[in-house]
This record gives C-alpha cells, structure tokens and sequence, in this order.
C-alpha cells in the first residue's frame, strides 16, 4: 500500500481538524488493512523498526488494546504506558514525560488525558506524531472515525440523508462531539437525545437536533447510539438517580419498537447493562457494537500508518 499524497498530517487530534477528503481517505486505508485481517499471517511490515507508546492517564479497555493490536499487525514495535504507573504521579509534567519518551527514541505517541487539550499541547512540543486517544470531554476522533466506518459498512459508503440518534450523557462526552463532526462532515443528520440537563439546546449551534421527546428521537433513526452516564466527569448531579434515568431514556424492548425495523443499535462501550441499554438488545441482532470494536483496529492500523507516513516512519507496503 502507498500512503496517498494528499495526507500531510503528522497528528491525529480532533475530528474537525480534518477534510471530507481526509475523511475518505483514512476509511479507504482501514478498508484496505481490515482486508488483511482474516489472513492467517496477519502481520504487514509497514511500521517495522517503528516504536509506538500508548500513554493512558485514564481507564481503557477498547481504544488502548486496538491501538496495541493495530500498532503490531503493522510490525511496531508497542510499549503501554498506565498513567497510575508512570512518574507523572511523582509530580512529573505532561511536558517533561514527553520529552523523556522522545529521549528514549520512541517515535509516536498515542495518548488518552482526562484534559482537554492535553492531546494538542503534546503535538505542539514534540516532533512525534500524536494520536489522540481521548481528552477528555473535547475529542474522541478514531471513536467516530470507526462508528462512522460501521455505518458505511451497514449502509453503504454514502451516509449522506442518514438519520443517527445519539441518546445519553451528551454533555461530558467526547464520543459524541467527535460524532458530531464525523457525520456532519459525511451528511448525515445528528439527533441528540436525553434529560435536558445532559443535552442542553446549545448543542443545537452544531447543526445538530436536540430533541428531548425519546419517541420522537428514535422514530426516524437509521441508527440509535447510546452513551454511558459518565460520572468521572460530571461535577454535580444532572438527574435525580440512575433509576430514574433508565426509567425515562433507557433503551428497552418497549422503546427500541419505536425504532425502524432496520435501524441499528451502536454503543461505544463500556455498556452499563440494564442502564442506558438493556441487555436483550445489546446482545441482539440489531446491535452492531462488537463490529465496531472490530472495526477500531482497522481504522486505528490506518491512521497510525497515515500519520507515520508524513514523517517518513512508514514503509509503502
Ligand atoms: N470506547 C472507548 O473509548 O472505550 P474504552 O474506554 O474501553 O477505551
């Protein structure tokens, strides 16, 4: 494979950084890669000699290991590390731990903060490509990135006039501004659903819908896409209790036959079962959400390999 000249990022920060041209790009490169993955020698050489390291300073299951899985079937060399593991809880600076990788001749990071911005600063005081991996309430990019290629898969790779409704803790959620930008920039209409205190109409200055009638949220959704409640960053309550919260916007059988008949159910993870979703239609046939887990290797092998390109660290193969 040879990177297309078009791409001349180094950094991967926040989805409306990028172009629709961009967009296709990086979906044309994962479709390529994910091509790869049945095969039985699963390993490309591109980014052999390459040293990636994952700098998590927050939890991660998903993002973390598919970056770890995308960065090796592309020959990387991975080294992970957990924020509660490395100096920065001796009172080291984000600055100086990057620094101090950069010294120790690693080549990219990929990054999750729980600082806004945190991903942006690292792009602009070191020459490695960064990734990032999630800040935290700001940008979640290759999280939409790989939502967005789940939809193409289902819908085909024109999502222009698609209807999908994103229900949940809008407000703290990194996700869903990230899928804002993404399906925006694709065409697609962006319904945002929840208790008004989670999905204030301010949101509505993103071209987006804010509807807080459940009914009328899933009615013409092609795809419905929930959020967890997320409690490490909220700093008062938005809602009386999790109780409640499921009894007015948690997605049921009753619920979900508001849906389409051929609308899908998506969820970033991690799902808190009987919550936000129950567990029949997580487990469902309509629920795609471990295609999208598997999809984030493909997008996440494209953009490491995109990224590394700029800086000449890829090989074009
Ligand atoms: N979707 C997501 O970011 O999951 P993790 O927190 O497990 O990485």
């Amino acid at each position: 494979m040879t990177p297309s000249p078009a791409w001349t990022r180094k950094d991967l920060i926040a989805i409306e950084d990028l172009s629709r041209e961009e967009l296709d790009i990086i979906f044309a490169t994962a479709e390529s890669f994910k091509s790869t993955l049945g095969r039985s020698v699963k390993k490309l050489p591109s980014l052999r000699g390459v040293t990636v390291v994952n700098l998590f300073m927050e939890p991660s299951t998903r993002t973390r290991l598919a970056f770890e899985i995308a960065a090796t079937r592309l020959s990387a060399d991975v080294i992970s590390v957990m924020g509660d593991a490395s100096s920065l809880v001796k009172g080291e600076t984000l600055r100086d731990t990057a620094l101090n990788i950069q010294a120790l001749s690693a080549d990219m990071i990929i990054m999750r903060h729980s600082a806004a911005g945190a991903a942006k600063y690292l792009s602009e005081i070191t020459d490695m490509p960064v990734i990032n991996a999630g800040d935290g309430a700001h940008a979640h990019p290759t999280q939409a990135l790989l939502d967005a290629y789940t939809l193409r898969e289902k819908f085909g790779p024109d999502l222009t006039g698609k209807h999908v409704t994103i229900l949940g803790d809008i407000l703290f959620s990194r996700v869903a501004r990230s899928n804002i930008w993404c399906l925006k920039k694709l065409g697609a209409h962006v319904t945002l659903a929840g208790p008004s205190t989670l999905v204030p109409r301010e949101f509505e200055n993103l071209g987006v819908r804010v509807c807080h009638d459940l009914k009328q949220a899933l009615a013409d959704a092609d795809a419905v896409m929930l959020l967890r409640i997320q409690h490490e960053r909220q700093t008062s309550t938005h809602f009386p209790s999790l109780g409640e919260y499921t009894s007015m916007f948690g997605l049921n059988k009753r619920r979900a036959a508001w849906l389409k008949p051929n609308a899908i159910i998506m969820h970033p993870g991690p799902i808190n079962r009987g919550v936000e979703l129950d567990s029949d239609l997580a487990d469902s046939s309509r629920s795609v959400i471990l295609d999208q887990v598997t999809n984030g290797i493909a997008v996440r092998m494209a953009v490491l390999y995109l990224c590394a390109s700029t800086k000449s660290l890829s090989t074009a193969q």
